[in-house]
């Protein structure tokens, strides 16, 4: 009976778009930090059909939207078919018990499906090890068919998600680029609002390629960002790691507000913190960088010496909610 533990993860270079839908295949390259917390725990059982019990972070039972139970039948229905092409199809039962526990506060711009499904991977990997050894690449495949980014948070400190090519279910996995020891860096979380967000990113990522200026984001990201920012990190090279991952955000949302429908997450809260921090590095040379996924939550990374700062300056945000995390350890499977 495994339980696993995972977190989210903050996206240095975004992955939006993909060049198939059903089977979360990217476009391009992505490379983020994973978290220490929030975490989630899922403890997978055989049982006599599938049924999934969910608890949220004060421990109460949630009940399951039909949208949010046809994903997880998807997405199991996805990782036997990626099980399959290792000759394994019939390692994960179909009468499966789930239980979840999350620690993630709803909707404070965390991305909680990162932190779910590289959780659910790593359970499948714990409840299967007896007739197969996964590596890491392996669940982070089962991951990614969850959530794009979740295949990231399988890994502790910087990882990157691989396009790769074609149309094989395991042709995209994540790799770890740095681990967690490697750089601490921290991210204050800054959440105006609580507000569900209409479009969420499984629609937002079949609108990219309706934005003129993503052909244009892909190339980017290919030929310079993310070989950039994996250099950026590798060196710890706080103003490389700046320039790179705030250009990269800031053209996501561009190509999010210039697709159609337009899909605009920012909101007069972001620009108006994203103005001010950038008023503050200037007059305090601060190494701290914003950057922003689906939502208006602004992320604030900055090197330990600047926390103590970037901390008082999130809190000062009036209205606001603060989450303080730093570098994690990826996903474990619990003893
Ligand atoms: O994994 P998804 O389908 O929720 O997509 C994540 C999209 C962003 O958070 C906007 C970017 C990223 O790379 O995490």
């Amino acid at each position: 009976m495994p339980t696993a533990r995972s977190t989210p993860n903050i996206a240095l270079i975004k992955y939006w778009g993909n060049r198939n839908e059903e089977l979360r295949l990217p476009m391009a390259d992505s490379l983020s930090m994973t978290l220490d917390h929030p975490t989630v725990e899922i403890t997978l059982e055989t049982g006599d059909r599938l049924a999934i019990h969910s608890f949220d972070s004060d421990g109460r039972a949630k009940t399951l939207t039909e949208n949010q139970v046809s994903r997880w039948q998807k997405t199991l229905a996805l990782c036997r078919r990626y099980l399959a092409t290792l000759d394994e199809s019939e390692v994960l039962p179909e009468k499966l018990v789930l239980t979840i526990r999350s620690h993630i506060p709803p909707s404070v711009g965390l991305a909680s499906s990162a932190a779910v499904f590289s959780c659910l991977a790593k359970a499948i990997a714990g409840l299967v090890r007896e007739q197969i050894t996964l590596t890491d690449e392996q669940v982070s495949v089962l991951a990614r068919l969850g959530s794009g980014s979740a295949a990231r948070s399988i890994y502790g400190g910087f990882s990157a998600l691989k396009a790769g090519e074609g149309k094989e279910i395991g042709s995209s996995a994540a790799i770890q680029i740095a681990p967690e020891d490697h750089w601490l860096l921290h991210d204050i979380v800054i959440i105006p609002s609580h507000d569900e967000k209409k479009v969420g990113s499984t629609e937002g990522h079949a609108l990219a390629s309706t934005s003129p200026f993503y052909e244009q984001r892909v190339e980017d990201i290919r030929r310079k960002r993310q070989p950039e920012c994996v250099d950026a990190v590798l060196k710890r090279d706080f103003e490389k790691l700046q320039r790179v991952t705030e250009e990269d955000a800031l053209d996501m949302h561009h190509v999010m507000e210039t697709s159609t429908p337009s899909l605009k997450y920012l909101t007069a809260d972001t620009h108006r913190i994203v103005a001010a921090i950038k008023d503050l590095r200037t007059k305090e040379h601060l190494p701290v960088l914003f950057t922003m996924d689906a939502g208006p939550t602004v992320h604030l990374l900055c090197t330990d010496e600047a926390k103590s700062h970037v901390l008082a300056f999130a809190h000062e945000q009036k209205g606001c909610t603060i989450y303080e995390t730093k570098i994690g350890p990826g996903s474990t499977l619990l003893p």
